[in-house]
């Protein structure tokens, strides 16, 4: 099969084609490395620098001819997309539209997309499953649901497949050692933690302890990239074979707390990790686990990382 990864130079593009690599596909990686990195190339794809805001490239790439396009080409930071949306609605929002649209003019019929626990808001219920209503609170997760939705219009209007992949928290780096290029200015809580072992960073900032869970931090639901990247291949594997388009969250269902990931990286490194409390971060619910039954029945994905030291010793 041959597969064109649409940022795949970046933390989850380069885990989705290692895995894909290892299913023996044929793969051509797209990206503008603006986050991604040269570094996590891989000798055996191919490789084109180029903007998903550049259509005429987009076009021309996909004129290749793929039997399967996967696109992590979105900006991913929260906090960034509140400050700065016209340039999450220009890349998240265009950015679709360009790839579906290029996917219709090429012939291209099959797309995996990595969307975001982000798309339900505030959890009403847990664990969360794909049933949940959808009610994104920054501006992040409305450009997820928003190009979920495209593609259930181009599915409809234009017959192209479609897999929406509702990671979690993503966590972790491949065990082999094989992606090597790191997030520049991270926000998320296991890249922090790691900048704080490494001596980059003097403590880690812990939002909020007051919080309705056990030991007082939130809970989240921390799934390994490289069982994400897994995923990819099985739902690329399901949409060639004529099934429909779908929809799965992706998660371990285990929630771990803030402070559990501490205690798991002191027993990783053998050290203590410096803490600091300080305010909640707005927007943080208390708890968010995944109900990850629908990507188990139906695509037949089992995450391998259940232990969150096991998640914390490939991150470190
Ligand atoms: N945290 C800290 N200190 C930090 C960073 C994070 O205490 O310096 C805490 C947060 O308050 C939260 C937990 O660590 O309780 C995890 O925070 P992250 O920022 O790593 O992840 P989030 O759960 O906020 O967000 C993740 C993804 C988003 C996605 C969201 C909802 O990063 O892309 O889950 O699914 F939108």
């Amino acid at each position: 099969m041959k597969v064109l990864v649409i940022g795949g130079a970046g933390y989850i593009g380069s885990h989705v084609v290692k895995a894909l690599l290892e299913a023996n596909a044929s793969v051509t990686v797209y990206d503008d490395l603006s986050t991604g990195h040269k570094i996590n190339l891989f000798a055996k794809a191919a490789f084109v620098e180029g903007s998903i805001l550049d259509y005429g490239r987009l076009e021309q790439t996909m004129r290749q001819g793929f039997d399967a396009v996967v696109h992590l080409a979105a900006k991913k930071a929260v906090g960034e997309s509140m400050e700065n949306p016209e340039l999450y609605a220009e890349n998240n929002l265009i950015g679709m539209v360009n790839i579906l649209n290029a996917m219709s003019k090429s012939g291209c019929k099959v797309l995996v997309f990595s969307s975001s626990a982000a798309v339900y808001g505030m959890p009403e219920y847990l664990p969360v499953d794909e049933n949940h209503p959808l009610n994104p609170i920054n501006f992040y997760g409305f450009t997820k649901l928003e190009s979920e939705r495209l593609m259930a219009w181009y599915d409809r209007l234009k017959g192209i497949k479609y897999t929406a992949l509702r990671y979690f928290n993503a966590a972790g780096y491949d065990p082999d050692g094989a992606v090597k290029g790191r997030d520049s200015k991270p926000q998320n809580l296991l890249p922090i933690v790691k900048e704080v072992v490494d001596g980059q960073r003097e403590c880690l900032l812990i939002f909020g302890n007051d919080y309705d869970t056990r030991d007082g931090t939130c809970v989240r639901d921390y799934v390994h990239v490289s069982d994400l990247a897994a995923a990819h291949v099985l739902a690329i594997r399901r949409l060639l074979e004529g099934r429909p388009s779908a929809v799965y969250n992706l998660g371990t269902s285990n929630g771990v707390t803030v402070k559990e990931v501490v205690a798991a990286a002191e027993k990783v490194t053998g050290k203590p990790l410096p803490v600091r409390y300080v305010d909640r971060r707005p927007g943080d619910p208390a708890v968010l686990v995944a109900s990850s039954k629908k990507a188990e029945t139906e695509l037949g994905w089992k995450p391998r990382y259940m232990r969150i030291e096991d998640i914390v010793k490939t991150e470190l």
